[in-house]
């Protein structure tokens, strides 16, 4: 992803660097109000799949935590979700997780987190999950303050990824784990020409009905196939300091979840 220079890509146009985040944070709030049903819609559920496996790997302690404890003198595990929009990563880790469980989810987008907000208040969880508006370029918590830290579907929105990048290694305390879900590059014969017809003709169409906004969903794809393979984002992992980098592909390189560790 090119970061060098003041242009970048928007899905498959050049932009100025400075004029992304603008685009993007347009996309998320024209889609905001259908984003979790056209999750389902557009991967037949598949997401749910792809966010138990990133927090399986999480795995947030069900019971007290060696190490910290928290201001109310318990034994507690903080998730910081990057990008995490309307809480799905939140919601599966409180629900794996011990009492102690807590998540703050970082969103630049205020109607994201709006959705967000209202289904933890349905699920009656508002007391373990915190909303919190910021830039993943940015981020307003002091350093080795998360026990780990996550972004699904979310760094290839971001402008600056390897500033991205930078803050979340800074966040992470020391044995803490960075992981990242990310669409990644479909690697099986047959099964990539499928993927490129539904993804450049199903998926805007679909947007168009149910979000009323195709080009969002355009957008959407080409961002995809714009954003780094996992070799590459696995070296800008570790160009940011992350240790044993690794990453899996998941339903025929749909999907690739990258980790890290800061040691
Ligand atoms: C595809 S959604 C992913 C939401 C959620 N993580 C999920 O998996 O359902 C991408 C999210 O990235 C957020 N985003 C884009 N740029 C961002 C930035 N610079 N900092 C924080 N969040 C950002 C968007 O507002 C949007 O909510």
């Amino acid at each position: 992803m090119p970061q060098a220079g003041k242009h970048t890509d928007f899905g498959f146009q050049r932009v100025p660097l400075e004029g992304k985040q603008a685009l993007v944070d347009d996309v998320f709030h024209s889609v905001a109000r259908r984003y979790d049903l056209m999750n389902d819609l557009m991967s037949g559920g598949l997401h749910r799949a792809w966010k138990d496996a990133l927090v399986t790997a999480v795995n947030p302690p069900t019971k007290g935590r060696p190490g910290r404890l928290d201001d109310k003198d318990e034994r507690s595990f903080h998730l910081l979700d990057l990008a995490g929009g309307t809480g799905d990563i939140a919601f599966r880790t409180i629900q794996a997780g011990g009492p102690g469980t807590r998540v703050t989810v970082l969103d630049i987008n205020a109607d994201m987190l709006a959705v967000g907000r209202a289904r933890a208040a349905e699920r009656g969880v508002d007391d373990a999950v915190i909303f919190v508006e910021g830039n993943a370029e940015a981020l307003p918590f002091p350093a080795r303050s998360c026990d780990a830290v996550t972004i699904a579907f979310g760094i290839r929105n971001v402008p600056r990824v390897e500033t991205a990048l930078a803050e979340a290694f800074r966040v992470l305390r020391f044995g803490g784990q960075f992981l990242c879900l990310e669409f990644s590059a479909v690697d099986v014969p047959g099964l990539d020409t499928l993927y490129d017809f539904y993804s450049f003709n199903v998926i805007p169409a679909l947007g168009r009905a149910v979000a009323g906004d195709a080009e969002a969903y355009r957008y959407l794809v080409e961002s995809i196939r714009r954003f780094p393979r996992p070799d590459a984002f696995a070296e800008m992992m570790r160009r940011a300091g992350f240790a044993r980098v690794s990453y899996q592909r998941m339903t025929g390189g749909i999907v690739a979840m990258h980790s890290g560790w800061r040691l």
